[in-house]
C-alpha cells in the first residue's frame, strides 16, 4: 500500500519506487546524514516544530545547513499526508550530505544535500498487545558518544535490536557505564515509589519528542517526575519500566531480562499516562490543539 504513494525527494514528487538516488551519496558510503520521524494522527502531523528544530540541532552538530525552510518541510508534510487523509501515519525524513564523484572522508566545501521523505501508514493500535506489554533486555551501550544527534548510522541499534529479537525480546535497553540511558529506537522512563524518571538530556541518548510530551503531559496532572540518572540496579527493582518513542508511543516493559516488572502487567501510572496520550491523540483527530505544536 505505502509503495503506491508518492515520496519527496529533492523538490519532487514521485513514485516511492521510483525515488532513486546516486550510488555515491554519503549517507549511504558515511551514514553522513540525518532524520527524523514524525507521527501523524488522523493525517495532522504532530509537534512539527519540535521535529523541525531537533532536525535543525542535529543538522547543525554534523555541520549542515537545513536545506528547506521549516514552512517547506511543512509543505511536504501536508502534501506527503494527504494522500491518506485521516489516516495514522508515520513521516520519514532524510537529508544526506549528497553524492559527489569521489569517495572521501573529507567533507566537501560545496554540499549539495540530497532530502527525501515518505509516508508509511500505521497499524491500528492493537488493544490486547497495547495491554500485555513488550519485552526488553538490557545490553552494553557500543554506540558512540553523540546519542544526541539523530543520525542514520544506526548500525549499533540494530545488532541491539537483532539481539533482543534472538532472546525473544522487543526492546533492548543499552546501559552505559552502570546507568541506563535509552531503547535501541525509545527513551527509558521507570517509576520508582510513584516518582516518574528519565535520564536527563545528554549527548548519550537521544531527546526524544514523545519524551518531553509525557514529561509536560506528567507536569499538567501534577504526576511527580524527575530527570535523573537511572542505575541498572534502580531499572531491574523499578516499579514499572515505559519506553516511549514516535512509532511506539508510550509502550509498558512488563518483563526485563526474563523477570517480571512488578507483577509482571502494565503497572497503574502506565495506564494513567497511556489514557493521557491517547486523549491528547483523540482531540489532535477531532481537530483540537493537543500539543500540536
Ligand atoms: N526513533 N532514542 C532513540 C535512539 C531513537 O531512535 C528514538 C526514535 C527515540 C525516541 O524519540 P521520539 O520520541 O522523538 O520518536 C529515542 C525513531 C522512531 C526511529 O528510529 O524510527
Amino acid at each position: 500500500m505505502s509503495d503506491t504513494l508518492l515520496a519527496y525527494l529533492n523538490g519532487e514528487y514521485l513514485p516511492r519506487a521510483e525515488a532513486r538516488l546516486p550510488i555515491t551519496d554519503r549517507g549511504l558510503l558515511f551514514g553522513d546524514s540525518v532524520y527524523e520521524v514524525v507521527p501523524a494522527y488522523g493525517g495532522i502531523p504532530f509537534r512539527v516544530s519540535h521535529h523541525l528544530e531537533r532536525l535543525d540541532r542535529s543538522l547543525n552538530a554534523i555541520r549542515m545547513r537545513n536545506p528547506l525552510s521549516h514552512a517547506q518541510w511543512r509543505t511536504v508534510f501536508e502534501r506527503l499526508t494527504a494522500q491518506s487523509p485521516g489516516q495514522d501515519q508515520s513521516i520519514y525524513l532524510q537529508v544526506t550530505r549528497g553524492a559527489y564523484p569521489t569517495r572521501s572522508h573529507v567533507i566537501p566545501n560545496e554540499v549539495k544535500s540530497n532530502v527525501l521523505a515518505f509516508i508509511s501508514l500505521k497499524r491500528p493500535r492493537d488493544e490486547a498487545s497495547v495491554q500485555r506489554g513488550i519485552r526488553a533486555i538490557t545490553l552494553d551501550d557500543i554506540r558512540w558518544h553523540r546519542c544526541d544527534i539523530k543520525a542514520t548510522a544506526l548500525l549499533a541499534n540494530v545488532l541491539a535490536r537483532a539481539q533482543a529479537r534472538d532472546e525473544g525480546a522487543d526492546e533492548a535497553i543499552l546501559i552505559r557505564d552502570g546507568a541506563a540511558m535509552e531503547g535501541t529506537a525509545s527513551n527509558l522512563f521507570i517509576v520508582n515509589d510513584s516518582l516518574l524518571i528519565t535520564p536527563p538530556d545528554s549527548d548519550e541518548l537521544l531527546s526524544g519528542i514523545t519524551r518531553d510530551l509525557v514529561l509536560e503531559l506528567a507536569r499538567e496532572s501534577s504526576i511527580p517526575y524527575a530527570q535523573a540518572s537511572i542505575a541498572l540496579s534502580d531499572l531491574e527493582t523499578a516499579d514499572e519500566i515505559w519506553l516511549t518513542s514516535s512509532t511506539r508511543e508510550v509502550a509498558a516493559v512488563v518483563e526485563l531480562n526474563g523477570r517480571p516488572v512488578g507483577d509482571g502487567r502494565p503497572g497503574a501510572l502506565w495506564h494513567h499516562m497511556d489514557a493521557l496520550f491517547q486523549a491528547c491523540k483523540a482531540r489532535l483527530r477531532a481537530g483540537g490543539d493537543c500539543h500540536v505544536e
